[in-house]
């Protein structure tokens, strides 16, 4: 019988946990410990929507044996950006650093590949081998030679934009190289973070808006300097930032990790199989992130289709259909899923004879964990292995009780809001309604800014957990909040914003 992996969950949890504040941890590790199982339990309750796009000829997939040849012109660029910082978020630089050994195995130059990462994890105190990165247990070294073009302080939405659309002038710091595409060449960007509706993380504020990044998209398009443009995302709820918001006809073929409301999944984490060595108390890759980058590194990638890679991931993805797992989605012009996955990532020729087939690809299911968790697991693996009565031990006791503290103080000034705005009885309906699929998540994105401006301005920064609550916000401006009226009800729901580094606004709003 195949060992089931359990994904992490990365995503939105609820997270009310009362009586954690009076307590210590030290006492009741085991406590802590059911604290933590239910919540990820409760993570797995929420409700497949089933919304897939599906193509008229998924059958014949013959239709969509790209023919060879012709794919020479043009250069391969890349965008590879980790969105996030902290060990206990390794998995999405270690991601990045993977993908840039692929594309690198692949034929492209480096000169061609554009990175954005915090370059926190390679020498943290936390890394059990210093200057190593793996994205599996058993995994090479990821992140040598990976060029530090945008890092720390520089990682940042406008360099992300700057780059992209190849215009030097507009960025502040990072090593200066930008797509300087041509309109034969083809790109593709990767990007692996936490995420929540319409809204990506960045390890700087402000984070990234759905909206802006379309714009961006819609300009590089009439910019004239591309042929065809490949986006994999990973994140929370990463469906929401194409929904509505891709026209086709950009030349652009974009999947996602997860739909428009669900969680995505890291996976390779501490007490799982397949775990990381037992060094390691954090997760070492994310679940769809792993699917395309495992199943690229094995095969001949001029004989396999982006379509044939995308039935692959979303099989490997839903993961047995299981509570660990999420649904991949297709977004812009899908037709493009025919070209090779050669026209973007190169492949390596070491691989010439491995062809894809579907039997040689398809991994057995794994446990995941729901990317919002995942920093929890860090610091409660932390906390289990050190040693009853050292520094340490306090130190991912105090982790933990600031993290769910600070997910408390979310989630409640939220529902309270919700309630002081329309009623203690539609107050939990308003929060949590979703929009039908195809339609964005909101119409005007400058009011969601606002709101959650105001939000922050009143009661502390969201940081990467309380990005679940975008939905919440978009669905007041659906429902013609005003500014002010949102003012007054979070000065009446948060009368302080609690000190600690997560509610913290000293580096700025997120929008
Ligand atoms: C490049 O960025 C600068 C600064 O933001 C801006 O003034 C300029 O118009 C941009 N150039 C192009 C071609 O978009
Ligand atoms: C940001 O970029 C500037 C200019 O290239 C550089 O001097 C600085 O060291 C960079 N900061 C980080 C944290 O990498
Ligand atoms: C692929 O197979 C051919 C024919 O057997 C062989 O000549 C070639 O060396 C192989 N290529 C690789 C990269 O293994």
């Amino acid at each position: 019988m195949l060992e089931h992996i359990q994904p992490k969950r990365i995503c939105a949890t609820h997270s009310f946990l009362p009586t954690t504040r009076y307590l210590s941890l030290m006492d009741h590790p085991f406590l802590l410990f059911l604290l933590i199982a239910t919540l990820i339990a409760s993570a797995g309750g929420r409700e497949f929507t089933g919304d897939f796009l599906r193509l008229p000829s998924e059958e014949g997939s013959r239709f969509f044996q790209a023919p060879r040849g012709d794919e020479e012109a043009g250069t391969r660029w890349a965008i590879l950006i980790a969105g996030s910082n902290g060990y206990w978020n390794y998995r999405h630089q270690a991601d990045v650093c993977h993908a840039y050994q692929l594309l690198r195995k692949g034929g492209l130059k480096e000169e061609n590949i554009v990175v954005f990462m915090y370059d926190d994890i390679a020498f943290n105190e936390e890394n059990p081998r210093p200057g190593v990165i793996i994205n599996s247990p058993n995994g090479d070294n990821v992140y040598k030679g990976v060029p530090k073009d945008y890092t720390g302080e520089n990682v940042t939405v406008n360099n992300f934009f700057a780059a992209l659309l190849g215009n030097k002038s507009a960025l502040t710091g990072g090593s200066g190289k930008v797509v300087d595409s041509g309109p034969n060449d083809h790109i593709f960007i990767y990007y692996s973070d936490h995420g929540g509706p319409g809204m990506l993380g960045m390890p700087t504020n402000p984070y990234l808006y759905a909206f802006d990044l379309i714009e961006v998209l819609k300009r590089k398009h009439a910019s004239g300097t591309y042929k065809s443009l490949v986006f994999y995302l990973e994140a929370c709820e990463s469906g929401s930032i194409f929904e509505g918001l891709l026209p086709e006809g950009l030349n652009i073929y974009a999947t996602t990790a997860s739909n428009a409301e669900e969680s995505s999944w890291g996976t390779y984490c501490p007490g799982e199989f397949p775990s990381p060595p037992s060094e390691y108390e954090t997760c070492l890759g994310d679940l769809y992130s792993v699917a395309w980058m495992e199943d690229s590194d094995m095969h001949n990638l001029r004989a396999e289709t982006l379509h044939q890679q995308y039935e692959l991931v979303k099989q490997r993805t839903i993961n047995g259909n299981a509570v660990y797992g999420s649904h991949v989605m297709q977004y812009g012009d899908i037709g493009l899923s025919k070209n090779n996955l050669f026209l973007y990532l190169g492949s390596n020729p070491a691989n010439d004879n491995f062809t894809f087939v579907d039997a040689n690809s398809l991994r057995p299911p794994s446990k995941a964990v729901n990317q919002r968790d995942a920093d929890l697991i860090h610091f409660w693996d932390k906390f289990r292995k050190a040693p009853q009565g050292s520094p340490r031990k306090a130190e991912a006791e105090k982790q933990i009780l600031e993290v769910m503290s600070h997910r408390m103080h979310v989630d409640s000034s939220v529902k309270l809001i919700g309630k002081l705005l329309f009623g203690i009885e539609k107050g939990a309906e308003m929060l949590s309604s979703v929009r039908p699929a195809g339609q964005p998540l909101v119409d005007d994105w400058s009011c969601l800014k606002t709101l959650v401006r105001t939000f922050e301005m009143h009661c502390g920064f969201l940081s990467q957990y309380g990005m679940k609550h975008m939905r919440s916000f978009a669905n007041f401006c659906n429902a013609g909040i005003k500014n002010e009226q949102m003012a007054e009800a979070s000065a009446q729901a948060c009368t302080t914003i609690p000190s600690n580094s997560w509610s913290s606004l000293h580096r700025g709003f997120s929008a």
